[in-house]
């Protein structure tokens, strides 16, 4: 059955990569499953778009075969679209689709798409319904802890997914109301793993190897995702399975390059990799002066000379812990 054998990927590697829009391309993601994550899973991409065939939501779900088992994540409140957009995620030949039910930005959920539907549990059962129905692939969902403190419900989002033979469902371990403030409440995840009937993936905060082993193994979460921790520790997936503690800078660099040169033209790959730069250099001595050399920089193979120049003398230094610093607080899940 199929969906044994996406769980089966989980288990063999409980590290997954959580969507990030603007982030999580194609690139980044076979660049990631390059360097150790397990399932990945599209930025979210609206259904209604995708009805009207926008060129660059159809490129938002591209991926190639070195990503399987890779998921398409589409969002929206309008049953028609989120059909069609279901039927041409599993014609693409993703390997399941993935709902977003934890996106917190007030035009998403103004229109009662995202997280509002965690506020009206019989409109995301419809949604259930409607995607479950359009494809044979599995599906997946994408939730947070419920929309306020006041009414966190993902143990009864849980129990209305198994109803509708939802695979599993990832929990961003914040409420709505919370958008990226305070902690993820892992308490609250593990409590949820003990009454869900299907499997639940953790998320949120795990910004080091040994923060994913733990939660993983505490919450009993068949796995977890790792979104905003893999920026600044690319190798945090490969360290959180036991393998390679080696940081090796100069493949790190020719491998994003490699990844971002096969899709995109000069002028992105000059933008992406400053961001990239910018994110790898956090807690390395001096990487204030750096980052501020890197925006006055004007092509890219000025850039990429710079770059290896400035993690070849950082290779054998200590980083410093930044996990305490505020680091992109907002996005779409
Ligand atoms: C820039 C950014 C974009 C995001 N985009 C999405 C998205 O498209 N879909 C989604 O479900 N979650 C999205 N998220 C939420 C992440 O998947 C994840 O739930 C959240 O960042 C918490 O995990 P982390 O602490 O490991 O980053 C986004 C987060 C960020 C920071």
């Amino acid at each position: 059955m199929i969906p044994e054998k996406l769980l089966n990927s989980v288990k063999e590697n409980p590290f997954l990569l959580a969507p990030m829009a603007g982030i999580t391309d194609a690139a980044f993601r076979s660049f990631m499953r390059e360097l150790g994550c397990g399932v990945v899973v599209t930025e979210l991409v609206s259904a209604t778009g995708l009805k009207f065939s926008s060129e660059k939501t159809r490129k938002l779900m591209e991926f190639d075969e070195s990503q399987h088992p890779v998921g398409i994540q589409i969002f929206g409140e309008d049953l028609d679209s989120l059909d069609y957009a279901a039927r041409v995620v599993e014609q693409m030949g993703a390997d399941f689709v993935d709902l977003n039910f934890g996106c917190p930005v007030p035009k998403v959920v103004k229109r009662g798409a995202g997280a509002a539907l965690l506020r009206d549990l019989k409109a995301l059962q419809q949604v259930l319904r409607v995607v479950k129905s359009a494809v044979s692939i599995p599906v997946t969902i994408k939730v947070r802890t419920g929309w306020d403190e006041a009414s966190r419900n993902a143990e009864q989002v849980a129990q209305v997914a198994a109803d509708e033979g939802i695979t599993w469902m990832a929990i961003h371990g914040r409420t709505r109301a919370q958008g990226y403030s305070g902690q993820a409440d892992w308490d609250y995840i593990g409590r949820v793993v003990q009454e869900s009937p299907i499997p639940i993936i953790g998320n949120g905060d795990l910004t080091s190897a040994t923060k994913a082993q733990q939660a993983l193994s505490k919450s009993g979460c068949l796995g977890v995702m790792i979104g905003r921790g893999c920026l600044k520790n690319p190798w945090i997936f490969r360290q959180a399975m036991g393998k390679d503690q080696e940081k090796d800078f100069k493949l790190l660099l020719e491998r994003l390059f490699y990844h971002l040169e096969r899709r995109y033209e000069d002028r992105l790959v000059f933008l992406q990799v400053k961001k990239f730069a910018a994110w790898y250099s956090a807690g390395y001595p001096d990487s204030a002066r750096f980052r501020r050399q890197l925006f006055e920089l004007k092509d890219k193979d000025q850039l990429k000379a710079e770059v290896f120049e400035f993690f070849a003398l950082m290779q054998r230094l200590p980083q410093t812990d930044t996990s305490h610093e505020p680091f992109l607080m907002g996005g779409h899940g």
